[in-house]
């Protein structure tokens, strides 16, 4: 899961995607980071935590990163969450393997319309974003189950 501070989307995506992942009794393995290293280290917004506590989804021991291109040998899927990001992880990209595994996230719900889960830090919109990125979680392990159990 990434986006541009790993402090508000993306650690959101991960929790959620973790817990959906643990409820079905897969052995997927999820992560998050930013494209930018401007949170490196930092826990994620308290809006953020405050959001996912309300809905079961504990982030608060989450720390902020930046994607690193090994990311490309470490995960089969890459889910940005608007085309800013998108288009950040794919300049890093060294051949097309790897942009093949670059997708953004609300084309599962919405295919090829490159819907943007809106950036809450300044308008406050975490209860948007965490009802979509539940909506676009459900579709991704609905997709990818029969593969992968
Ligand atoms: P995120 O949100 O990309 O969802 O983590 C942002 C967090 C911080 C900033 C921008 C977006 N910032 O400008 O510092």
């Amino acid at each position: 899961m990434v986006c541009l501070g790993n402090i508000c989307r993306s650690p959101l995506a991960e929790g959620i995607l973790k817990a959906k992942v643990k409820e079905c009794g897969l052995s997927w393995s999820v992560d998050s980071a930013g494209t930018s290293n401007w949170h490196e280290g930092e826990h994620p917004d308290r809006r953020g935590v405050a959001i996912g506590l309300e809905n079961g989804v504990d982030i608060s021991h989450q720390r902020a990163r930046q994607f690193q291109v090994n990311d490309f040998d470490k995960f089969d899927l890459i889910l940005a969450m608007d085309s800013s990001n998108y288009h950040s992880i794919c300049s890093l990209t060294a051949n097309p393997a790897q942009t093949d595994k670059v997708k953004i996230i609300m084309n599962f719900l919405s295919p090829g319309k490159n819907i943007a889960v809106p950036d809450p830090y300044y308008d406050n919109r975490f209860p948007q974003v965490f009802e979509m990125l539940t909506r676009a979680c459900e579709k991704i392990i609905d997709y990818y189950r029969q593969d992968t159990n």
